[in-house]
């Protein structure tokens, strides 16, 4: 797992792509999260290596496939059509050979299936699904049919958190001994939409939850063990009528209900033990009340890296013992192997930035270029992208560990959930498979 595994040489051909030889592709699922991705296909459209067409939008509800499509119109002036599935949408258009998905967490298996079996290309939103069981089905496909799966894990692909990741290779720290992961807050309310907080269609714990297993393994490698509990603290929530990250939820919060009753679990607390030897502490709580907490320290046998977080831009801070808190331009001297990709350097400004200042939106559709920039080019040359269907698979693994370890009462291994329902540590994601019908 390399920080720029499917690092792609894309100079030789951005610029001269047109109209004709860009991959077409579709939007399939046009919610929140669909509609940050339109502005990530604007920034790569707008970009000297432009390598993806949008053509299409499909939502089964087809009135937000059409104004997902108005909204291209209005933004890029380009023209979308709107299907209400996959399967019309790929009989209509028959020249579209790839599908961004951002439908809710629970129906990634269907969807992604869906468009597997019509022979498209697939880049899904994280968690690849609902399952580890459900992953399963969709690896299968892909590789039965040779389609590119790959996983929209945002946060690695922040500057920022590539800087950190290469402190860490190239031993900034010395040796990598704890890492700190917390995200507490919340409270009792609805956090962005009322699936979240379900256990069948995507609790929050795994929804958000699989970003920090993500980063855990990105900046650390394999996880070996895992202890943990998890909790379903709030019982009912309240809708607040939040506009949501970067106010896309605005449109439909008046169409929740102003309360709900969570089945899924809210919070997570594990400890973790690396292949490395390294170990961390993760909290992940979705139901913190007071002050709210967000932090990730990583500390080692020199010194230790505090991160600002994820899409802020803000610098990162160096502490090696003896010295001043480094967080200047003077703590690429400690990366020496830091270097963006060539479309994350001309998005943000360089290839060895150290820190940006943009909106969160803007950051936000950068980013997200870079994902959907990636799926064309693995469609093109045959590449593997940086977070597979196997690595999105592994984050939902590690995801569901303190789940299965509560359980069960004993910590559990990585292995053990790979297994998924042929191994011994499978006792709450069965429930889930029971209930969607895979089991
Ligand atoms: N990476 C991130 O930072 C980030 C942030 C938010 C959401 N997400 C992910 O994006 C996904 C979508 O989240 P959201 O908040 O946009 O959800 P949402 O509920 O706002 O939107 C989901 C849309 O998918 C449609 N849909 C459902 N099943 C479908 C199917 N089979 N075919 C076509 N359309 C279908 C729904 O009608 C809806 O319009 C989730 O997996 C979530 O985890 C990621």
């Amino acid at each position: 797992m390399s920080a720029g595994s499917a690092r792609l040489d894309a100079h030789r051909r951005g610029s001269t792509m047109t109209q004709d030889t860009k991959i077409k592709y579709a939007a399939v699922g046009c919610g929140g999260m669909g509609r940050r991705h339109l502005r990530g296909f604007g920034a790569l459209h707008h970009s000297s290596m432009a390598n993806m067409q949008l053509v299409a939008a499909v939502d089964t509800n087809l009135e937000a496939a059409q104004f997902y499509a108005s909204e291209a119109h209005d933004l890029y002036g380009i023209e979308v059509r709107a299907f209400a599935s996959v399967a019309e949408m790929k009989a209509a258009m028959p020249d579209v050979q790839a599908v961004d998905v951002t439908t809710d967490t629970g129906s990634h298996h269907r969807a992604v299936l869906a468009c597997l079996e019509q022979d498209l290309h697939v880049l899904c939103e994280k968690p690849l699904a609902i399952t580890t069981g459900a992953c399963d089905i969709l690896l299968a496909e892909a590789s039965r049919r040779h389609r590119v799966l790959s996983v929209a894990e945002n946060f690695r692909r922040d500057p920022i958190n590539r800087l950190i990741r290469a402190l860490i290779d190239d031993g900034a720290i010395g040796e990598p001994r704890l890492m700190i992961e917390t995200t507490i807050g919340g409270a009792d309310r609805i956090v962005i939409t009322p699936w979240r907080h379900m256990k069948h269609t995507g609790a929050i714990t795994l929804d958000e939850g699989v970003h920090h297993a993500d980063m855990l393994r990105y900046y650390l490698g394999e996880v070996a063990t895992v202890y943990g509990e998890t909790r379903l603290h709030e019982k009912v929530r309240h809708n607040t009528r939040s506009s949501g990250p970067g106010g896309f939820y605005a449109r439909y919060v008046n169409s929740f209900p102003d309360t709900i009753e969570p089945t899924g679990e809210d919070a997570i607390y594990a400890h973790l033990r690396f292949e490395r030897g390294t170990v961390a502490h993760w909290v992940n709580d979705h139901a913190g009340h007071g002050r709210g907490q967000s932090g990730r320290f990583v500390y080692g046998s020199k010194g230790s890296i505090d991160s600002p977080g994820d899409r802020n831009g803000k610098p990162v801070t160096l502490h090696l013992t003896g010295h001043d808190p480094i967080s200047g331009a003077e703590i690429l001297e400690h990366a020496p192997s830091y270097r963006l990709e060539p479309l994350a350097a001309e998005l943000f400004g360089g290839e060895r930035v150290w820190t940006y200042e943009f909106e969160f939106n803007a950051t936000d559709a950068k980013i997200m270029a870079l994902e959907l920039f990636e799926l064309g080019e693995c469609i093109r040359t045959g590449a593997t992208p940086e977070v597979s269907g196997e690595e999105g698979r592994r984050d939902v693994a590690l995801t569901y560990a303190a789940f299965e370890s509560g359980r069960l009462g004993r910590a559990v291994t990585l292995d053990e959930l790979l297994q998924a329902s042929h191994g011994p540590a499978y006792e709450y994601q069965a429930e889930i498979d029971r209930q969607i019908g895979l089991l």
